[in-house]
Parts: C-alpha cells; sequence; structure tokens
C-alpha cells in the first residue's frame, strides 16, 4: 500500500490523532508541533514521535510532508488552512472550516487552484450513533426522513480567550453536520434567532449579544431542519445530540449525551382506534469499527478526552467523541492514497459552516430569510 507522511499541528485536543496516525497502516512517517515547546515534548515523549518540527512553516515547506491536519484555534484554521493547499499539500482542518463566508469562499478557491484534498474534522459525522441512524437510513428501515433536528448544548466559560463570546452558531458544526449528511441534499437558506442575555464582557469581542441560537433550515431538496447552539450561561447538560424523524422510525439522542438513544417505531391503529401506537426502545449500537484496519480499530473505545488537560490525550491513546476519531484518520488517510474525494469534502464542509454563519446573520437581523452560497464551483 502506498504510505504518507503526515504533520500534526496543535497539540491539545489534535494529541487524541497522533496514535491513531501512528498506527495507520497507510502513514509512514509523523511529524509533531505545537507553538508551545512544553506541550510539543509532552506529547512527543508520550508518543515516541520524536519528529517535532520548529514551525508551522517547517511542516508546509518540508518536501516530504504530503498531508497536514490542523488542530490549532479557531482563528488560525482560514489563513492556516489557505497556506497548506497553496504549498501543494493535502489538509484535513478541524472545526469549524473558517467563521466567515469570505473565508469559505477563500478555502474552496484555494482548494481549487491547489487540487488537493480538503477535509473537514468533523466528529459528529463518525460516531456510533450517526454511524447507527445512517445505516437504519440507508437499509430503508427509518422510511422516509419527514424532519431533523441537532443539539449542541456546551458551557465555553473558562476556556481560551477566542472563545470568549463567540457566537454561538460559528461553532454550530456539530449541530449541523448530521443534518446535512443525512438530508443528502445541501441547507439553501435559514432563519434564526439568537436568544438570552449575557455578561456584557463576553459581548465585546464578537459583538455578539446571544449566549444561545436556533435557526430553522430550508434543504435543496424541501427537507427543514432546526438546530440549537449554547455557549454561555445556560445551565443544560453537555449533549451533540441527533433527532431523526421518520415516516417509520425516529431516532433520538439520549439526555446525557452517553447514554442510550431512543428508537420509536409507527406501529399499528391503536386498540382506541385514533392513532397508531408508539413502540419506543433505548437500544445498544452495534460496532461498526469493521470496517477499520485492524491496527487502529482499538481507538474507537469509549475515550477519555479531557477538556482540562487536552493534550494528555496523548497518554490514553483514545479520543472520546463516540469513537469517532480513528475514523476520520482512515477517511482522511485513504482518500489520499487513493486519489479520492473524502466523505466530508469541501463542499459539504462548506455548506455545514456557511449554514451556520448565516444563522448568526439571520439572528443578528432579528430572523432575516439568509440565503446560504452554494459552493459548488469545487472540485467534483
Ligand atoms: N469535536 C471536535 O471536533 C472538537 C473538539 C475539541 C476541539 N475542537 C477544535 O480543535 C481546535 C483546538 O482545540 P483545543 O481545545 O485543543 O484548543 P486550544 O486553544 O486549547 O489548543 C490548541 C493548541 O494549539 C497550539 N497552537 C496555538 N497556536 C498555534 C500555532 N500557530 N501553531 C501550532 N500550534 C498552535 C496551542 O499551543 C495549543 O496547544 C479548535 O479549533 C476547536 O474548535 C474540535
Amino acid at each position: 500500500m502506498k504510505k504518507i507522511n503526515v504533520a500534526l499541528i496543535g497539540l491539545g485536543f489534535g494529541a487524541t490523532f497522533v496514535n491513531i496516525y501512528k498506527e495507520h497502516p497507510a502513514v509512514d512517517k509523523v511529524y509533531l508541533y505545537d507553538k508551545d515547546k512544553n506541550v510539543l515534548d509532552y506529547v512527543s515523549n508520550k508518543s515516541g514521535i520524536e519528529n517535532k518540527l520548529s514551525s508551522f512553516e517547517e511542516a508546509i515547506e518540508r518536501s516530504d510532508v504530503d498531508a497536514i491536519h490542523l488542530v490549532t484555534p479557531i482563528p488560525l484554521h482560514e489563513e492556516q488552512t489557505i497556506q497548506v493547499l497553496k504549498a501543494g499539500k493535502h489538509c484535513a482542518c478541524t472545526v469549524p472550516m473558517a467563521t466567515s463566508l469570505e473565508g469559505i469562499q477563500r478555502i474552496v478557491d484555494a482548494a481549487e487552484k491547489s487540487g488537493k484534498t480538503y477535509m473537514m474534522m468533523e466528529t459528529t459525522l463518525y460516531t456510533d450513533r450517526f454511524l447507527h441512524v445512517k445505516n437504519m437510513y440507508d437499509k430503508g428501515e427509518l422510511g422516509k426522513i419527514q424532519f431533523l433536528r441537532g443539539s449542541h448544548y456546551q458551557d465555553m466559560s473558562y476556556w481560551p480567550d477566542y472563545w470568549e463570546g463567540l457566537p454561538p452558531m460559528h461553532y454550530g458544526t456539530h449541530a449541523i453536520a448530521p443534518l446535512v449528511a443525512l438530508s443528502g441534499s445541501r441547507i439553501k437558506k435559514v432563519h434564526a434567532f439568537g436568544s438570552g442575555s449575557m455578561d456584557e464582557k463576553l459581548v465585546k469581542q464578537y459583538s455578539n449579544p446571544f449566549p444561545v441560537e436556533t435557526a430553522i433550515f430550508a434543504f435543496e431538496n424541501g427537507l427543514k431542519a432546526e438546530a440549537t447552539r449554547t455557549l454561555f450561561e445556560t445551565a443544560r447538560q453537555y449533549q451533540e445530540g441527533l433527532f431523526v424523524y421518520g415516516s417509520k422510525k425516529s431516532f433520538e439522542w439520549s439526555f446525557d449525551d452517553g447514554g442510550k438513544p431512543y428508537i420509536t417505531t409507527l406501529g399499528e391503529r391503536s386498540k382506541w382506534g385514533r392513532g397508531r401506537e408508539n413502540i419506543v426502545e433505548a437500544v445498544d449500537l452495534p460496532d461498526y469499527s469493521y470496517v477499520l484496519p485492524d491496527e487502529i480499530r482499538h481507538f474507537t473505545g469509549k475515550g477519555g478526552f479531557d477538556n482540562l488537560n487536552p493534550h494528555r490525550a496523548a497518554d490514553m491513546g483514545e479520543g472520546g467523541h463516540h469513537g469517532s476519531h480513528p475514523y476520520l484518520v482512515h477517511e482522511f488517510v485513504m482518500s489520499i492514497v487513493e486519489c479520492r474525494k473524502p466523505y466530508i469534502d469541501i463542499r459539504m464542509a462548506a455548506n455545514i459552516t456557511a449554514a451556520g454563519v448565516c444563522a448568526h446573520i439571520s439572528a443578528i437581523n432579528d430572523g432575516c430569510c439568509v440565503e446560504i452560497p452554494d459552493f459548488e464551483k469545487v472540485r467534483k
């Protein structure tokens, strides 16, 4: 099998991917870089990877680096992605792709020009829950999808400064991505509202007054979906949830993100004559990791990702997010090796991210209709 060399940049959350690249059968060398030398040394020691880079520039200049995976702070994604693509390297970037429509367009243009792969490393599209509901839908078990709902409730106080007051839908990808992926379509317009109020010091950085944003999306194929995102001063147990309402069966996330999801089956006419029975079960999730190479299958294990010490993920060798990390790495690496588009290709990434950016524009403008640009001029 052809092998590629990968550089991993940003070793906070990024540390959760180190050992997966190291053990992937189609990866030869792994290079590491973090601008914090202590973090770089820590992750290098723990993983046994000695290829430490001295700068981000070294990663893009080295001729033996084929692909770069960016796991750096949000404000850096746009410029770093463009630099990677311009340097003629394949690029994976953690979410969000960018935080403005102009930024998304610049990345789309850079990918088009370079002809290299771009993949947004959206964890929700490879959770054991998403894989299961997608499998049920593909087999026809849900019937027609009638409505979709996504949620991401997370308190981001005391996180690094760039999070302070971030417009909720600028990081809406975990709530929006599964809706796009399951719809088989493209979000074309949005109406959204912001709700609540928060401390003035949170409003300053992004001129965003809202701790909560909620959006209704219209898809090109006629489907509608709702997504809600909370970031500050809102008491709600963590959840990156997906709710899929089908004509035969529906799939609903558990309350606390870690519990069993619920499947409701629309049964026969009820014994009272009106309506149909609903049969509700909390289900165990099948293991879909058989699609992964043996070497990295064990990384789907329920991970202990420590938000406060993210670089320590290198100790644990597994990353959480419902087992999604090895699937993401495998898809990125194999799309390069097999010269094909990745599942979360640039067009899907642009639609997911732009839907969130436009939702915030709508929220700031009292729920007006905002059309989502079609980034169709991207490499097919
Ligand atoms: N489920 C998910 O998909 C998920 C989960 C967590 C974080 N994220 C994303 O991952 C990214 C990183 O999250 P985090 O919590 O580790 O962030 P962080 O800000 O805590 O850490 C980022 C790391 O990048 C390093 N860094 C900063 N500037 C750099 C530069 N110019 N070059 C190289 N390294 C640099 C920092 O030293 C730090 O170690 C964010 O963009 C976040 O949105 C996604």
